[in-house]
């Protein structure tokens, strides 16, 4: 059967390009089904499309009587949703979540890989509320496509003419070839910090914000995998997918647990999870005291210094490697190990590469304040015994589809041998 796509028109002069784009997919094989705004219509007869891509155009939320909830038949039916041209209220729609119409009520319900591109006067282009749009949506997973600098059909010279056809056709094909690249296999992701408590209310924990491994739960899901993300206390919405299961747990041997069970069955284990090193080897179900916490020591420049004694938490990702190595897991499973570094960053990294037995480790420098912890963005570099790759900054789920391309490249080859 053909995989599908959405193509959504908008209302740009620049509309008469996506008919193009509409025959250059169909050309590879796809099968496309165009969703038309009012505006785009008034520049495109919907009937060209309708030719072009031999399906009937989607223009209204109540146009099709025998499919009760249109938008989200059309959301679920494509893998990519291809919007082009996008002009600057679409941009600007889509990032607020605004769904007045089909294209942007399809484009709220829809779960797979967005793939924008912007035609706009230049001064609407970079208005910043557009490229605020961009960076949100950007920041949330979607590709969004710079546009060409020239011309404009207003006179104006400057970025916002549509890409060539052929460009946004590319892009669309690299996404249904990434939306594919890890079906059938079960990924275990690890996400956020673990958190060791004291007592009811006082615990030890780190920054991690869990954003790196969300991201690679999405991007793994859109890439075609079974998912099962294994979070720590984090403050972002739990993914809901029929392709996901979600084990929320706090503390590091909660999570040891949850990751040794769930990888029974994983092809790949990534491990981006900010695990505590220690907890508090004394705990209280009832808030504990000031002072019950430990001995009072003593008194050091009139502040009164008091010593909690912590125990080492297993160490996850070792664990798995031993239990590899034992033949209780895949003998071909993948184990992903995450460096967070401030220093020394590769000599660092591949130390841990060598001593927890991993296949490959991802380092990151979290000592710079655009990049890593509780940013949008990320920088790494991918280290395995064999080479180092870097991945140039991007958002995070750029980052996380292009680890996840390394890590399908891997399996690849292990099916080979
Ligand atoms: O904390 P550290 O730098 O050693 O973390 C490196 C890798 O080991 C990370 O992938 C982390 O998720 C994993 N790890 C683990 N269990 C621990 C500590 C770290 O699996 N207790």
């Amino acid at each position: 059967m053909a995989e599908q796509v959405l193509l959504g028109v908008s209302g740009s002069i620049a509309a008469y390009k996506a008919c193009e784009l509409c025959r250059l997919l169909v050309k590879a094989g796809i099968d496309v089904q165009v969703i038309m705004t009012s505006h785009a219509t008034e520049l495109v007869g919907p009937s060209t499309f309708r030719s072009l891509s031999g399906n009937a155009v989607a223009l209204d939320l109540f146009d099709d009587p025998s499919a009760p909830i249109h938008h989200i038949e059309l959301a679920k039916a494509a893998s990519v949703f291809v919007i082009a041209p996008a002009t600057a209220n679409i941009v600007n729609k889509l990032a607020a979540g605004v769904a007045d119409d089909l294209l942007t009520t399809t484009a709220l319900a829809f779960t797979g890989r967005l793939v924008v591109a912007p035609a706009a006067n230049t001064q609407m282009y970079l208005d910043d509320t557009t490229q605020e749009s961009i960076r949100t949506l950007e920041a949330r997973g979607a590709t969004i496509l710079s546009p060409d600098i020239g011309a404009l059909a207003c006179g104006d010279k400057g970025p916002g003419r549509l890409p060539e056809p052929q460009v946004i056709a590319d892009a669309v094909l690299q996404a249904l070839k990434r939306s594919k690249a890890l079906a059938g296999r079960h990924i275990v992701i690890t996400a956020g910090p673990t958190r060791e408590d004291f007592d009811p209310v006082r615990f030890v924990s780190n920054h991690s914000t869990g954003r790196m491994g969300y991201a690679l739960a999405r991007a793994a899901l859109q890439m075609g995998a079974e998912v099962t993300l294994i979070s720590g206390p984090v403050n972002l919405p739990a993914p809901v997918n029929d392709h996901l299961a979600f084990v929320p747990v706090v503390s590091a041997r909660e999570m040891c647990e949850a990751v040794l069970h769930a990888a029974q069955s994983a092809d790949v284990v990534l491990s981006a999870a900010a695990v505590a090193d220690f907890r508090p080897q004394m705990t209280s179900d009832t808030k504990l005291k000031k002072y019950a916490l430990s001995e009072l020591s003593e008194l050091e420049e009139g502040e009164t210094v008091i010593s909690v004694k912590l125990v080492q938490n297993p160490d996850i990702i070792t664990q798995l490697s031993e239990a590899r190595q034992a033949g209780s897991l895949k003998p071909d499973l993948v184990l992903v190990g995450f460096a967070a570094e401030t220093n020394d960053i590769d000599s660092n990294a591949r130390e841990k590469l060598v001593r927890k037995g991993l296949d490959l480790i991802v380092a990151n420098d979290v000592s710079r304040e655009d990049i890593g912890f509780a940013s949008v963005d990320n920088e790494v570099l991918v280290i395995s015994p064999e080479s180092d790759t870097p991945i140039a900054k991007a958002s995070k789920f750029e980052v996380a589809w292009r680890l996840l391309e390394l890590v399908s490249d891997r399996l690849r080859r292990s099916d080979v041998d």
